[in-house]
């Protein structure tokens, strides 16, 4: 399920832009929001794992395993990376797989958004859906995958710092920037709505 553009202009993006970084993060609202600067489908592959499943994505956990569902994000990111280019949120865990890292330098631009502790914990600790901080202690959960997973979210192209409070347009800003900045796009994007 994605997206698809409103008439809005493209901004020429030479490759998909692909959004990583932890639960909280704000790679879907800030992907959605980018996608529409630059006048490309918008497509996030949880959502595209739980519409090829047809379940959510706890039940999937529930009833397969955490393997199942990574197999289904690995098949999911290598397709629409074959696609034309667009914006694409992954799970906090996709990026940690080499495979997934090797597909997407090749036809991506990865795109880490990187947010402290405090500031993933407040946007995720009201919410259900994550598998992963199901247990006794979500937010050590949380600092422990941080922990973990933030040395190999360096390896993305481009970092952009998420802050909270700060809006989620400031993100996108500078992640326009970034791409015109290293010659992704090849025209002026659309305006802010
Ligand atoms: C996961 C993050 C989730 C989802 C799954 C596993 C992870 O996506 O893919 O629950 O390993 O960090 P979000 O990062 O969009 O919450």
């Amino acid at each position: 399920m994605s997206d698809t553009p409103t008439a809005l202009q493209s901004a020429g993006l030479d490759r998909t832009v692909v959004l990583v970084g932890l639960m909280g993060a704000g790679k879907s609202t800030v992907g959605r929001r980018l996608a529409e600067r630059l006048g490309v489908k918008f497509v996030d592959s949880d959502t595209e794992i739980e519409a090829a499943a047809d379940m959510t994505i706890p039940e999937i956990f529930e009833r397969f395993d955490e393997q199942y569902f990574r197999d289904g994000e690995r098949r999911v990111i290598a397709r629409l990376l074959t696609e034309e280019p667009c914006v694409l949120a992954t799970g906090g865990g996709a990026f940690l797989s080499e495979e997934n890292r090797a597909l997407i330098e090749e036809n991506g631009i990865a795109v880490w958004i990187k947010a402290d502790l405090e500031t993933l914990w407040e946007r995720v600790r009201d919410r259900s859906g994550r598998p992963l901080l199901n247990a006794e202690n979500p937010k050590a959960i949380l600092s422990s995958l941080l922990d973990a997973r933030y040395p190999i979210y360096e390896a993305a192209e481009i970092v952009v710092k998420s802050k909270s409070g700060d809006p989620h347009e400031v993100v996108v800003d500078a992640i326009v920037a970034a791409l015109q900045n290293s010659g992704h796009l090849t025209a002026a994007p659309n305006t802010k709505e």
